[in-house]
C-alpha cells in the first residue's frame, strides 16, 4: 500500500486559502493514506475562546467534507486534523474519511501548552480502525511525549499510526523511532511548517515530517522546511509479528503486573 503526508504552511484562520494549498499539493497524486498536520486548515497560535469557535466544524462540516473530496480525487484515506465541535466543547481532532465521508474522529488525548486554555481534553480512548484490511490508528501531535499513547494503539492491533502534528520541540521526529522500534508498527508524522506569531506567542513549527518503519528505518523524510507530498510503499502486514526472535515478543512479553499504571 502506499502511504504519505503533506507537509504544509498554514496561514491561520484562512481556512479556504489552507483547503487549496493542500489540493495543489495533492494534484496529481494517488495513494492509499494520506495524512495532513494536526489543524491544517485553521492555524494553531489563537487568542480567544471566540477564535476557536468560529474556526471549529461538525464532524459533518466543511473540514469534513473537504476530506471526502481529498479522498475521492486521490483514491486515498484521508487523516486531517481540526477544531471538533460538540455541544458547547471545542476538542482538538482528527478525523478519518474516505470516499463515502467520515469513518472515525478521534480527540487529542494530551493538551499541549495553551490548547489547555482553548480545547476540552479528548474523553475518548485512541481506537484503531480497519479500513481496507489495514489497522490504522490515530494520535496528534503532543501525544507522542506519552509512549502509553502509541502503546495502546499497538496493543489495539494498530499497523500504522496516524501523526497529524504541529511540532514545535524539537525531540518527537528522533522520538518516533523509538515508538516504532518499541511497538513494530509504522508511524506517519504530518508536521506543519512555518511560524505564527500572535497574542503572547511567537511558535516555529519544525516540519521534517517522516514516514518511520518498524524497526525504526526513516522510509520517506524531508529535510528541508518545504511544503511537499512524500508517498512511499509498505506491507502494513509486517507490523502484526511482534516477536524479536524467537523467545521475545514486544506485547506478549510485557510484565503489566510490575508497571504502575
Ligand atoms: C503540539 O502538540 N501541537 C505541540
Amino acid at each position: 500500500m502506499k502511504i504519505g503526508f503533506v507537509q504544509s504552511a498554514p496561514v491561520f484562520g484562512e481556512k479556504r486559502l489552507n483547503f487549496d494549498a493542500v489540493c495543489r499539493l495533492l494534484t496529481g497524486y494517488k495513494a492509499d493514506l494520506l495524512v495532513l498536520p494536526e489543524l491544517f486548515a485553521t492555524g494553531y497560535a489563537f487568542t480567544s475562546a471566540d477564535e476557536v469557535k468560529g474556526l471549529a466544524d461538525s464532524t459533518e462540516g466543511e473540514t469534513a467534507e473537504f476530506a471526502r473530496q481529498l479522498a475521492v480525487s486521490t483514491g486515498a484515506v484521508i487523516i486531517a486534523g481540526f477544531i471538533e465541535r460538540e455541544n458547547d466543547c471545542y476538542y482538538n481532532a482528527s478525523l478519518m474519511a474516505d470516499d463515502s465521508g467520515l469513518l472515525s474522529a478521534y480527540r487529542k488525548i494530551h493538551l499541549f501548552n495553551k490548547e489547555k486554555l482553548w480545547f476540552s481534553p479528548g474523553n475518548r480512548p485512541p481506537e484503531v480502525v480497519r479500513v481496507r484490511d489495514v489497522n490504522i490508528g490515530m494520535m496528534i501531535c503532543f501525544d507522542w511525549i506519552f509512549p502509553e499513547t502509541c502503546r495502546s494503539l499497538a496493543l489495539k492491533g494498530a499497523d500504522i499510526i496516524a501523526h497529524p502534528a504541529n511540532l514545535v520541540l524539537p525531540w518527537a521526529q528522533q522520538a518516533m523511532v523509538t515508538r516504532c522500534i518499541e511497538n513494530h508498527v509504522f508511524a506517519v508524522t504530518a508536521n506543519r511548517i512555518g511560524t505564527e506569531q500572535r497574542g503572547d506567542d511567537n511558535f516555529i513549527f519544525t516540519g521534517q515530517s517522516r514516514i518511520t518503519g518498524c524497526r525504526g528505518e526513516i522510509l520517506a523524510s524531508v529535510e528541508d522546511n518545504e511544503t511537499c507530498v512524500k508517498t512511499v510503499e509498505i506491507d502494513p502486514s509486517v507490523a502484526r509479528d511482534k516477536s524479536v526472535n524467537p523467545y521475545n515478543d514486544l506485547l506478549k512479553d510485557r510484565r503489566s503486573q510490575f508497571y504502575s499504571s
